[in-house]
């Protein structure tokens, strides 16, 4: 949504927040601003655009303390005028905020009665009004009077000319602290930090911290001062940069033979240790996430059927409230690789409220669902910048993989010799797309014509039919083409008519029990003159005859194909993005944590 930091100490502050803000960039990149507090007085600087542009007009301003704000809008234009942070009218406070304030409206009007100046159409800007206008001997006091009269969500930092401490709170939004020596940081995300620290503070939902060089106080809006211990991340600064590639998405898409490696490491030996699953007898499976999240949960219920025999249902996230409540509970399994999306968190609290047990599977440490959830699968992938989900969606389907092998377990579904064979196929699997990734540059040459038409259709059957979905997502996201995932026998319900020799069209055609079916889908689609790349199986020499590229991938068993399947699409879908010069990590209008519902 939007990326916050903060720092105090007794460094040059701008540099470091100028450098923090740009690690949080693909949270948002329509303006950014920083404000620094120098001999008593706060400056703020704001501009327009990527973090790039402010630092190219920014005037140096030196000073220990301050905070920063990168923007992707909600509410108001993306202007300089709604770029963060901002100021209270006696020029004493400064704010910057993530999240949406739903009852500013009315705080507005009361401010405008009471005297305020506004000079932006956003939510956030009462915040710095209400701090001036709140009673408290300090910043601290101000900014907890103040967030009374507040409802919604924030993560915010507040600094004021006394450059003693940088006041944060959160609520529904991310908030980290980072711990130096006589110094600390603020960042709505661990891997803006990771540069100066890898020790941080997690703040949870309504609480209060108080940031200062060399102490973190941290209290409940109530008051009440709570004990926390910090915790270590194991996620080191190259994890967090480029090393190299040309855009995040490529370096994800390479990190996924390791993502997968560390996901399943001492794992496939103690799948029966959880005593979650010992103490819990679920009849029936629901999976709910949004986006690419969503799409690796309509994979999982065709991994936990199989595995376990439990019937499994899918949801969109911000639809699971329409459900009809239902007597059964089932266990609910919540996919999020941020572990801060708000229509995501939303139904795990809806989940919990209808007495289900929850299980979540994320990749960030300390993140908003890891206390939701009743329990934690962690994907491992390491920090994904990209915009674009890559190796977080394929480490969500390890994890998936995993839980539906512990269902089994509990439920003696599969045999132990397939068990067995389950096992050993997951362990050559990063080794499956290492092969993949090896011919990435055959892929990049299948990519010239899709680059230049304005539709691609993605078809697949049973455990590929989401691997399809997840395909035209990629494709749409950052390349701005139109991309339709299809369940291959539908087409023929409507979509056919949508296709032309202008529409490439992307069919997996592995070999499993869908095999001869999707041939003949492919059939349907070239007889329209639309020109299909098939995926194949390595060893398919059938698929030639059939559609016009070929690209195959290493034989895994029909339950892991989509692994494979969706690096080439995810590789398919970087090149178009690339031949059209599109802005790969940061696509237009989207941001990688979405904290609105
Ligand atoms: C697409 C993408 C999004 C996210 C969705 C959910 O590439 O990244 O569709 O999958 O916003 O995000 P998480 O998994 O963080 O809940």
């Amino acid at each position: 949504m939007c990326g916050i930091v903060g720092y105090i100490g007794s460094r040059e502050a701008q540099e470091i927040l100028l450098d923090c803000l740009k690690r949080l960039e693909y949270r948002g990149y329509d303006s950014a601003g920083v404000a620094i507090v120098s001999d008593g007085e706060i400056d703020v600087q704001k501009s327009v655009g990527e973090i790039s542009v402010l630092e190219s007009q920014i005037k140096k301003i030196s000073g220990g303390a301050g905070i920063a704000h990168t923007r992707w809008a909600t509410h108001g234009r993306p202007t300089t005028e709604n770029a963060h942070p901002f100021i209270s009218c006696d020029g004493k406070y400064a704010v910057v905020h993530n999240g949406i304030i739903t009852n500013y409206m009315d705080l507005r009007e009361r401010l405008i009665e009471g005297g305020h100046r506004f000079t932006s159409d956003t939510d956030s800007e009462i915040l710095a009004h209400l701090i001036e206008d709140a009673e408290g001997e300090d910043l601290f006091a101000k900014v907890v009077k103040a967030l009374d009269k507040v409802e919604g969500a924030y993560a915010l930092a507040a600094i004021d000319g006394g450059a003693e401490e940088i006041v944060v709170a959160r609520n529904e939004s991310p908030l980290v602290i980072g711990i130096g020596h006589d110094e600390n940081f603020v960042a709505s995300d661990v891997t803006a930090l990771l540069r100066y620290t890898n020790e941080v503070l997690y703040l949870h939902d309504r609480e209060v911290a108080r940031v200062q060089a060399d102490s973190v106080e941290i209290y409940d809006l109530e008051g009440n001062h709570v004990e926390r211990g910090t915790q270590k991340v194991s996620w080191n600064l190259e994890d967090a940069e480029r090393s190299g590639y040309p855009h995040f998405m490529l370096k994800e898409i390479f990190e996924q033979p390791q993502a997968v490696h560390e996901s399943l490491l001492g794992r496939l030996g103690s799948l029966e240790e959880d005593p979650f699953f010992s103490e819990n007898a679920f009849s029936s499976v629901k999976i709910v996430g949004c986006g690419t999240s969503y799409h690796a949960g309509l994979v999982g219920k065709y991994i936990i059927e199989e595995l376990s025999k439990l019937p499994t249902t899918v949801q969109i996230s911000s639809e699971y409230r329409y459900s009809s409540l239902s007597e059964e509970k089932p266990l609910v399994v919540i996919i999020t690789q941020s572990g801060e999306t708000a229509d995501t968190l939303a139904a795990a609290r809806e989940a919990s409220r209808r007495g289900c047990r929850t299980l979540a599977i994320t990749n960030v440490l300390g993140s908003a669902i890891t206390r939701e959830a009743d329990t934690v699968i962690y994907t491992r992938a390491g920090p994904e910048i990209g915009v674009a989900a890559t190796k977080t969606f394929v480490t969500q389907l390890i994890a998936l993989y995993l839980l539906g092998l512990r269902l089994a377990s509990s439920r003696r579904s599969i045999s132990s010799e397939r068990r067995r064979q389950i096992i050993t196929d997951m362990r050559a699997l990063p080794r499956a797309i290492q092969d993949v990734l090896n011919n990435a540059d055959a892929i990049e040459s299948l990519t010239t014509r899709s680059a230049k038409s304005q539709s691609i259709f993605f078809i697949g059957r049973h455990i590929n039919f989401p691997t399809a979905l997840e395909g035209a997502l990629k494709t749409k996201e950052i390349s701005y083409i139109h991309g339709e995932g299809y369940p291959a026998g539908e087409l023929k319900h409507g979509p056919l008519a949508l296709l032309s020799t202008e529409t490439p069209v992307v069919a997996i055609c592995v070999r499993d029990h869908t095999y001869e079916k999707m041939l003949g889908n492919v059939r349907e689609v070239t007889a329209r003159g639309a020109p299909v790349l098939a995926i194949g199986t390595e060893g398919d020499r059938d698929l030639e005859k059939y559609a016009e590229d070929v690209f195959l991938v290493p034989h895994v068993d029909p339950l892991f194909t989509p692994i494979p399947i969706i690096v080439v699409l995810q590789l398919y879908a970087y090149y178009i993005a690339k031949k059209r010069g599109c802005p790969i990590d940061k696509p237009r209008n989207i941001a990688k944590t979405v904290t609105v519902e």
